[in-house]
Order: C-alpha cells, then sequence, then structure tokens
C-alpha cells in the first residue's frame, strides 16, 4: 500500500512525491532531519524533537521551511493520514533548490518533506536477545551534535558490522567511545552507575537520552556524564543504547566480547520497561 508523503505544502502518493535534482540536500547533504517514534498513534517526546529541530535549523543558519506550530500540525497529520498506530516520522529540512554553489544561495526556499514507518516498535526481538556491536574509528565530521542527513559513513559502520557478523558499530575517538552510528551510548557499572558521554559537538543530544538519564535520576538511579573507553565497556556489568528508534536495548558483546553474562541485564530491561510505560506522557 502506498504512503501519503509530505513535500511542500501537499499529501501526495509516494511515487508522485518529488525533490529538485538542485536541492541542496540532495547535493551537499545541506539539510536536518528528526525521527519521532509513533505508539497508540502518538508522538513520542515530540516537543522535544522540535527543539532540537530547532536547534539544528539554528546552528546551520537554514530558515525554518514554516512556523514551528505548523510543523507539528502537517506531523500529526501525516500520522492520521498514514493511520500508523506504531513506528516512525521522519521529518526532514533542506535549505531548498538553488543553482550549485558552495555558498548558501539567498534566496532558496527550505524544503519540508515527511514520510511515516509502519513497524513494531515497542515489541522487539532485538531488545530480547540483546545486540552485538563492533567498535570502528569515528571517522564523522565534528559537529555530530547536528543532526544532518550526512549518514554515509555510518552506514558504512552498519555495513562493515553486518559483513562481520554484528548488529551494528559503536564509534571511537583518542580511545573512547562517541556513541553508537545511530543511537547513544551506555554502560552500567558493577555498583548500577550508569555510564554516558556527556553533551558536547562530538556526539548528537539524543532526545531518549535525556528521557532516560531523567528517568534515572527521577529512581535515584547514580548517573555519571563521562566518557569511557572499549575496555571499560567490556569489563561493564551492562551496555545498551537509545534512541527514538530502539527506545533502551541491551547491548550483550562488544567486539565478540561478552558484556556481563552476554545476556540483556536488568538495569537496560528495567529502563526499556520504564521507558515504554512513561512514553506516553513524554
Ligand atoms: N538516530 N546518535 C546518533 C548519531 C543518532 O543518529 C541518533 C538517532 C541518536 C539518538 O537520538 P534520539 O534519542 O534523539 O533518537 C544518537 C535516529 C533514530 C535515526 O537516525 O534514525
Amino acid at each position: 500500500m502506498s504512503r501519503i508523503v509530505y513535500v511542500n505544502g501537499e499529501y501526495l502518493p509516494e511515487e508522485e512525491a518529488k525533490l529538485s535534482v538542485f536541492d541542496r540536500g540532495f547535493l551537499f547533504a545541506d539539510a536536518v532531519y528528526e525521527v519521532s517514534s509513533i505508539i497508540d498513534g502518538r508522538l513520542i517526546d515530540n516537543q522535544q524533537h522540535l527543539l532540537r529541530l530547532k536547534r539544528s535549523l539554528d546552528e546551520l543558519n537554514m530558515a525554518e521551511p514554516c512556523p514551528m506550530e505548523e510543523i507539528e500540525r502537517i506531523q500529526h497529520e501525516v500520522v492520521k493520514r498514514n493511520a500508523v498506530s506504531e513506528g516512525m516520522l521522519y521529518l526532514q529540512v533542506t535549505r531548498g533548490a538553488a543553482d550549485r554553489d558552495f555558498n548558501f544561495p539567498a534566496d532558496a526556499r527550505p524544503s519540508l518533506v515527511m514520510f511515516t514507518q509502519a513497524k513494531k516498535v515497542a515489541e522487539n526481538p532485538a531488545a530480547e536477545r540483546g545486540l552485538s556491536v563492533i567498535t570502528l574509528p569515528d571517522l564523522r565530521w565534528h559537529r555530530r551534535d547536528i543532526k544532518t542527513v550526512q549518514l554515509l559513513y555510518p552506514s558504512m559502520c552498519k555495513e562493515e558490522a553486518r559483513a562481520r557478523g554484528a548488529d551494528d558499530a559503536w564509534l571511537v575517538e583518542d580511545g573512547q567511545v562517541t556513541e553508537g552510528t545511530s543511537n547513544n551510548a551506555w554502560i552500567v557499572l558493577h555498583d548500577g552507575t550508569l555510564v554516558t558521554r556527556q553533551l558536547s559537538t562530538d556526539i548528537l543530544h539524543g532526545i531518549t537520552r535525556r528521557a532516560v538519564l531523567r528517568f534515572a535520576r527521577e529512581r535515584q538511579i547514580r548517573v555519571e556524564e563521562r566518557p569511557f573507553t572499549v575496555e571499560e565497556a567490556q569489563g561493564a556489568r551492562e551496555a545498551f543504547i537509545t534512541s527514538a528508534s530502539a527506545f533502551v536495548t541491551p547491548v550483550v558483546s562488544i567486539d565478540g566480547k561478552p558484556v556481563g553474562d552476554g545476556r540483556p541485564g536488568d538495569t537496560a530491561r528495567g529502563l526499556r520497561g520504564i521507558y515504554l510505560e512513561e512514553a506516553g506522557k513524554l
């Protein structure tokens, strides 16, 4: 069944949804995006996604394609028109179409595109069995806090992970884990403390990371926001990732070494449960 895709003011069957070949998103990856999960037809933690979208636009001096309230209204309309009760909503803003020039064009009109992906997100076999990850050097650009569509290197890393029989990759810079290819990385120390890298331009400021930090603190779970090495992660009690599509998903092996007993741990499982329970209020 064909989806209804939103493109610059129109709701179109996906086959008819098109952008110009001169669009700077295509030519320069001059575009930012957001992925919000949908549960029971509701966008989860969407205000935070919209705030981050605004921040990404501002950091790149990119105009809003329309007022943020209108973007939100369109998001709900796209979910409704596609009757998605569970899955994802993808939203992308590009600087728009202009004759090819490295400098930002003065007169381009930003493009706005949205589409849904219906899939089971709350019940996920990967969360039951846990993920195996490999580590790879973090060769991305240094403004990872801006959610741009420059996703070729993360794609290459996911391909490499698959070729080596793993589920995903964690990226490493100066001996420390930055984050996963499309998620934030966490470990659980033997005393139960959660560790995840502090916010900076080195990582994406994950919306799920933010919510999980809050849930943990509300439950008096100790948290340290700091970098950690691959060795520390391999020797940890548990490891897990967070993202809008994976929520909290356990990591059970890193570069072939089991984390803890090599099975999803209680902390990650517990935090996933809390996230799904609280998601309705986010
Ligand atoms: N990825 N780090 C990176 C590099 C990411 O691409 C993502 C999200 C995250 C987690 O952020 P959040 O909790 O806001 O989803 C961290 C999305 C899901 C994607 O690209 O599909």
